[in-house]
């Protein structure tokens, strides 16, 4: 198999959602490899849409910005495309139950409006598109694989898993050819560190870089996997490579599964700071899965993919990323997003 930065080279990309955190990642990553790249995004409230993430590279890809639900009025984005990456949605589970219809609209009217132009306008595209682990639920066994029954316990969960299916179904039936990953906690450079209703994952570098002290939701003890967003993004390459006869649905995942406290104690000893047991806020723990990781076995046989970074390295690399970035990140506006970062105080200071 061609390695990715051959396969891609001049070849005709869509992403949508790219100015989100793993699409922007995505984005300057196929441009770095001579893609033709098209962003679309609408730069979606509350969401970790940022022009900012694709500085650098604007202007070698094409950026049109338009609600991806009104796809049908913007079909000549869809025309020429040989990959469309579809990674526009929202993320927030606790947004998903404060705004059900928002959550609707960017998990489900979106991907079915852009899977509708691309039938009438472009159906022999592939597309790869972005899921996530939530639409399991709660973990009968762990690890938790694709054969592993389908309970989601939030909004976000439905959602993803209808679009699950809408691209299992245009594939069955109008042969647009598909694959899903299903991924799991992500993180790295140029994820929204803004709102609070974000993963913890994101909160955790938040409140570190802000000299707070990282709030464990009772006491962090569950497990979880994390993808450092570079795997991630060699994961979506190596879906986009793929050539599936039937709609292929994958895990992500990582062999290090830590405790959520385990994850905040490396932030800490990156980053500066300290972690605080908190109590579970009923809302929260109503949605929470509890311990998940997930067995990326089945993507390993199809695509060889494996994560290469590990969760310190990772960590570090995040960490460095935004104590760079940190004045980029002081004027971030999205509340409650209010705090001056205090570069100075952590800086220095590795492990309080
Ligand atoms: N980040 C994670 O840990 C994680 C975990 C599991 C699954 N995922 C999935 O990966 C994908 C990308 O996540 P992310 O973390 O980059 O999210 P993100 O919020 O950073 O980016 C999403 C982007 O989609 C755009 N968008 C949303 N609705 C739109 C619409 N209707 N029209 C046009 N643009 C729209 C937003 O403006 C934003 O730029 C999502 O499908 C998400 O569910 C992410």
């Amino acid at each position: 198999m061609a390695e990715a930065s051959d396969f891609f080279r001049n070849r005709t990309v869509l992403i949508t959602g790219g100015c989100g955190f793993i699409g922007s990642n995505l984005a300057r990553r196929l441009v770095e490899d001579g893609a033709r790249v098209t962003v679309v995004d609408n730069l979606a409230p509350r969401s970790g849409g940022r022009i900012e993430n694709l500085a650098g590279v604007m202007d070698r890809l094409a950026f049109r910005r338009f609600d991806l639900k009104e796809s049908s009025q913007f079909t000549d984005v869809f025309q020429r495309q040989e990959f469309v990456f579809c990674l526009a949605g929202a993320t927030s589970h606790a947004d998903s139950m404060r705004f059900p219809g928002d959550d609707l609209d960017r998990n489900c009217r979106a991907p079915l409006a852009v899977l509708e132009s691309l039938r009438r306008v472009n159906p022999t595209a592939r597309i790869v598109a972005t899921s996530t682990r939530q639409v399991y639920g709660r973990p009968q066994s762990l690890p938790v694989d694709e054969s592993h029954p389908l309970r989601p316990v939030d909004v976000n969960g439905i959602h993803m898993q209808a679009a699950e299916n809408y691209y299992r179904l245009y594939h069955e039936l109008h042969d647009l050819k598909s694959v899903c990953l299903r991924l799991t906690n992500t993180y790295g450079p140029r994820m929204h560190l803004g709102r609070c209703c974000h993963g913890f994952v994101s909160v955790f570098f938040r409140q570190a870089l802000l000299g707070q002290p990282i709030e464990l939701f009772g006491g962090g003890e569950q497990r979880r996997d994390f993808n450092y967003v570079d795997d991630v993004v060699e994961a979506l390459l190596a879906a986009a490579r793929l050539e599936p006869n039937e709609h292929r649905v994958f895990n992500l995942g990582h062999d290090e599964p830590q405790s959520v406290r385990a994850f905040a104690e490396i932030v800490c000893e990156t980053v500066g700071g300290s972690a605080t047991s908190v109590d579970f806020p009923t809302e929260r723990r109503a949605i929470d899965v509890g311990e998940y990781w997930g067995s990326y076995e089945r993507f390993h046989q199809a695509a060889g993919w494996r994560p290469q970074v590990a969760l310190r390295d990772g960590i570090e690399r995040t960490a460095t990323y935004y104590l760079s970035e940190a004045k980029e990140l002081g004027v971030a506006p999205a509340p409650p997003f209010t705090g001056t970062l205090r570069v100075s105080a952590f800086s220095s200071s590795p492990a309080r």
